[in-house]
């Protein structure tokens, strides 16, 4: 994802940059830029590629300067190139700005520019900040940042430099995080804790909407009306300790908290959300190979599996496509009937696992065509395969899966759609989606902050021996996956089931000493699931309900209602899953487990 590092002090700027810069890889990026005051103008190095092979093109002596900014990007508008790279200019050169995140209203924004005669020089939607920042300066830095906030619509963090002011960096934020890093006679803007470490002292979280002005002994910040503000910088210190864990008290926790920011640049990045188009061109299969496929195999393990499953039946009930979803293991070489007209997809956050590297190795040598769904490009899977939806959820570290999940499913949910759109287009349902997406990492954030649900849950359940996971239709693999992060990380037995599947076996469990965790949001089967419980209360079995807010009938019917706001039933398996995160999250910490690490499990399996 996209990294802003920005300096002004005393120092040479280019140094720091490039070291902002390493500190912002982990992100992952395809391109990098600097730009630097010196001698009345803005020297822009930028291009596609790794830091380390740009930097030494970046010439010290040129680049002599106190004040400048960089960036790591990830390309979304347009590919990975020079001209897309940032800093972006503005006007004839007199800013250079770089920016995380997407405007929305980029198109609307660009026409009206390029009627007033400004000329564009990248596809991105940075450019067009960059442009009306140089239109709106005159010479007041705030008075343009403002411009920004009241022009642009979507989430985005810039950071800004003019040619007129030297030693000013101007910092602005909506949506996405920016901070601002406070040193001796010097200053930093970063979009991420890990960039200031070594250089700030404290930190200054910017609020939303709020702009700040930094110059090597000053940092002003003021709101969207242009009133100045006091805030209050935190000791860098204190928040060091816990850097990798922002603030919270597990990775999984913070993983689970960076699913509505990490959901809104995936799903933003690969559909223009205002106009439902999906933005693809980087994967193979054209439309007539789309509708030339015979059938779709999705293939992973643990929680990957659980995302095929989604994706497949997704590709099945969107676009009328076959496809099914195969766990990696028994996708054996020779065993499947395979050919040019079958599209193995490989789902794997590592990109490493060896059961997922096997099956695509089975899928290559029976000639199938291959994709990889991954959170690592440069991996032994992301090698091997034809093209790669790169997930870019950024690096996960707690053992059970969380924001990799919601990843993957948002990821398979766009090859959907792209499946719909060679196979049975329908631009309403488009719009009608598009709507649901661009509402979602709300509604995820909403579902996180009812944590205490969660608690009061785990508080009657933490003694449970086994438990039962309900789910129907596209909320089958949910509740498969709420069941597997429950047993994961609080050693609780827990098994997942399509609900229908209950009275064939699993009802003879139900008893008041194994509560039943049931899905029951979705139009289409929220009602029969709610059949299923009442089976369940007839047999005096504890019900735990994932329902919508507002449904008066399910909170009858259950002892426990974990609530989620109402979205479009393909939709909701994104957001359903969050309560069962937050629960199997409390659990454990009830039970003292090791939430981020827990026994016998590792993160990536490279065995077979
Ligand atoms: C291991 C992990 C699981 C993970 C699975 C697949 O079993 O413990 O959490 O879901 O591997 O990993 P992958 O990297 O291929 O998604």
């Amino acid at each position: 994802m996209c990294g802003i590092i920005g300096y002004t002090g005393r120092s040479q700027a280019l140094p720091v940059l490039i070291q902002g810069i390493r500190l912002l890889s982990y992100r992952g990026y395809d391109s990098a830029g600097v730009s630097v005051w010196r001698d009345g103008e803005l020297r822009v190095r930028k291009d596609k590629g790794r830091i380390e092979e740009l930097a030494p093109r970046w010439d010290p002596e040129e680049l002599a300067g106190t004040t400048g900014v960089g960036h790591t990007r990830w390309a979304t508008h347009g590919a990975p190139s020079q001209p897309n790279a940032h800093p972006q200019a503005g006007g004839a050169g007199e800013v250079a700005l770089v920016h995380n995140g997407i405007v929305e209203n980029d198109l609307a924004l660009r026409e009206e520019l390029e009627a007033e005669g400004v000329r564009f020089s990248s596809e991105t939607d940075t450019e067009v900040l960059a442009h009306l920042y140089a239109r709106a300066f005159r010479g007041d830095p705030v008075a343009a940042a403002r411009e920004l906030l009241r022009r642009g619509r979507g989430a985005f963090a810039v950071a800004v430099q003019h040619r007129s002011l030297p030693d000013t960096l101007v910092a602005v934020r909506r949506g996405s995080p920016l901070l601002v890093g406070l040193g001796v006679r010097e200053n930093l803007v970063a979009s991420d804790l890990r960039a200031l470490v070594g250089r700030a002292d404290r930190v200054l979280v910017l609020g939303e909407d709020e702009i700040a002005v930094v110059r090597p002994e000053s940092v002003e910040v003021y709101d969207a009306a242009g009133r100045a503000l006091e805030p209050t910088a935190r000791p860098m210190a204190g928040i060091e300790q816990d850097l990798g864990k922002g603030g919270h008290a597990h990775y999984m926790l913070k993983e689970m908290h960076e699913q509505p920011e990490r959901l809104y640049e995936l799903l933003a990045g690969r559909l223009d959300l205002a106009r439902g188009r999906l933005r693809l061109d980087d994967l193979p299969l054209s439309d007539r190979e789309w509708r030339g496929l015979s059938r779709v195999d999705l293939v992973g393990c643990g929680t990957a599996y659980h995302a095929c499953w989604y994706g497949a039946r997704f590709l099945e009930v969107a676009a009328g496509m076959p496809a099914r979803a195969v766990m990696a293991h028994e996708y054996e070489r020779g065993s499947v009937p395979l050919g040019p007209d079958v599209l193995v997809v490989a789902v794997s956050q590592s990109g490493e696992t060896m059961d997922t590297k096997l099956a695509v190795e089975a899928a290559r040598a029976g000639q199938a065509r291959t994709l990889g769904v991954l959170n690592q490009r440069e991996s032994v899977i992301g090698r091997l395969v034809e093209g790669v939806f790169d997930m870019h959820a950024g690096l996960e570290v707690g053992v059970a899966s969380t924001k990799a999940y919601t990843s993957m499913l948002a990821a398979l949910l766009i090859l959907g759609l792209r499946a719909c759109g060679a196979r049975q287009p329908d631009a309403g349902r488009m719009t009608e989606l598009a709507d649901a997406l661009r509402a979602l990492p709300d509604h995820v954030r909403t579902a996180l902050a009812r944590g205490a649900e969660a608690q009061a849950v785990a508080r009657d359940i933490h003694r449970a021996s086994t438990m039962l996971y309900l789910g129907r239709g596209l909320d089958a693999p949910t509740a498969l996956e709420g069941a597997l992060k429950m047993k994961e990380i609080s050693y609780i037995h827990a098994e997942g089931y399509p609900a229908g599947e209950m009275k064939h076996g699993p009802i003879a469990l139900v008893s008041k000493e194994v509560p039943v965790v049931a899905l029951a949001t979705q139009g289409p089967w929220r009602d029969r699931m709610l059949a299923n419980v009442r089976e369940v209360r007839a047999r005096d079995g504890e019900v735990i309900l994932v329902a919508n807010d507002g449904d008066a009938e399910a909170g009858r019917l259950a002892d426990f209602v974990l609530r989620v706001p109402a979205t479009h039933p393909w939709v909701a398996p994104l957001l359903n899953v969050v309560p069962l995160q937050l629960l199997a999250y409390e659990t454990a910490k009830r039970r003292g487990c090791d939430i981020d690490q827990p026994r016998n499990l590792a993160k990536t399996v490279t065995v077979q």
